[in-house]
């Protein structure tokens, strides 16, 4: 087995009863990547992520983390990694400061070290105020940010996270994203899932797409974007009500659809059909509201991903 990859996962399968949660599934994280696996509700993602953090077991398959294998070998992958899981673990009724002194404890941390390690993490997520308050009363935000502390204090080689920043506000979100990078600025490995296209374009190294238990594609993210670039929109709105048909009618126009009170249009190159829709606008004596250029949506990449194979 090389050492290069952190992770290696071969033929990994688990089933619920009837369904395939996650169906003969193989691939590679390097160690010092930071890899995302990307997929809609459902698709096996915390699955995957409880096999491989050994929650559950699988039907079929093997892993292994850093050449150990998750079976044979799961309170070794345990000590090297850490967790933030998909549901919130810390203990309600225990201090912030608490809960991370017992997960350190729990991990082997001498005292001193775990004194050190909590004060600093704390601070560094802007918890260390809170940190002698029960953790029933933090918010949500705080509890995800407390979360990651308690997966850093035994300064893993690997982080493994299950959406980490899923419903969190932008600043939230913006600060789990730094900590995530800088953690893996030190060349180590971060394994994250996420139904945020944009999350994993910002953060990741390579991305797996997974649907239905399979993994459809492993790209970069550039390179996936690429590959979905016939999927470039123009979102736009008029005063008036304008014919879907007609727009769809409109030079560089692959297909027009409407949304909401919007219409969405696929174009290959959206600078040239932007003055070609001024140019319509103007012609049929309508004026345009508002006007968006958005890439692909997850959804759009799912369907060419689908139709391409
Ligand atoms: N403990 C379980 N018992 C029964 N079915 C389960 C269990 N865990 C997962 N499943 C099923 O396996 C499939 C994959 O679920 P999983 O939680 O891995 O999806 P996910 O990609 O993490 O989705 P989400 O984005 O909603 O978190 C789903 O159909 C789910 O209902
Ligand atoms: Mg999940």
């Amino acid at each position: 087995m090389t050492t290069e990859n952190a992770v290696e996962v071969s033929n990994l399968t688990k089933h619920f009863g009837e369904v395939v949660a996650v169906d003969h599934i193989s691939f590679q994280v390097k160690k010092g990547e930071l890899f995302g696996f990307l997929g809609p509700n459902a698709a096996g993602k915390t699955t995957t992520i409880r096999m491989l953090t050994g929650v559950i077991k699988p039907d079929e398959g093997t892993a292994s983390i850093l050449s150990y294998d998750i079976l044979r070998e799961g309170l070794k992958t345990k000590q090297l990694m850490g967790i933030v899981p998909e549901m919130a673990n810390a203990y309600v009724d225990l201090s912030a400061w608490n809960n991370l002194m017992l997960i350190g404890e729990l991990y082997g941390v001498p005292k001193r070290q775990r004194q050190e390690r909590a004060s600093k993490l704390l601070k560094e997520f802007g918890l260390y105020e809170r940190r002698k308050n029960l953790v029933k009363g933090f918010s949500r935000g705080m509890k995800q940010k407390l979360l990651l502390c308690m997966a850093l204090i035994n300064e893993p080689q690997i982080l493994f996270l299950d959406e980490p920043t899923s419903g969190l506000d932008v600043e939230s979100q913006r600060l789990i994203k730094d900590m995530i990078r800088e953690f893996n600025k030190n060349g180590k490995t971060v394994f994250l899932t996420t139904h945020n296209m944009e999350e994993a374009n910002q953060l990741c190294d390579r991305i797996a797409i997974i649907n239905h238990g399979k993994i459809a594609t492993i790209d970069s993210p550039e390179r996936l974007r690429l590959r979905s670039s016939g999927l470039q929109s123009i979102e736009v709105s008029f005063d008036r009500a304008v014919s879907v048909d007609e727009l769809s009618k409109v030079h560089g126009v692959k297909e027009a659809k409407k949304t909401g009170d919007k219409i969405r249009l696929y174009v290959d190159e959206p600078g040239v059909v932007l003055d070609k829709l001024v140019d319509f606008a103007r012609s049929k004596r309508v004026k345009i509201i508002s006007i968006n250029t958005l890439g692909p949506t997850l959804e759009d990449v799912f369907l060419k991903l689908v139709k391409e194979s």
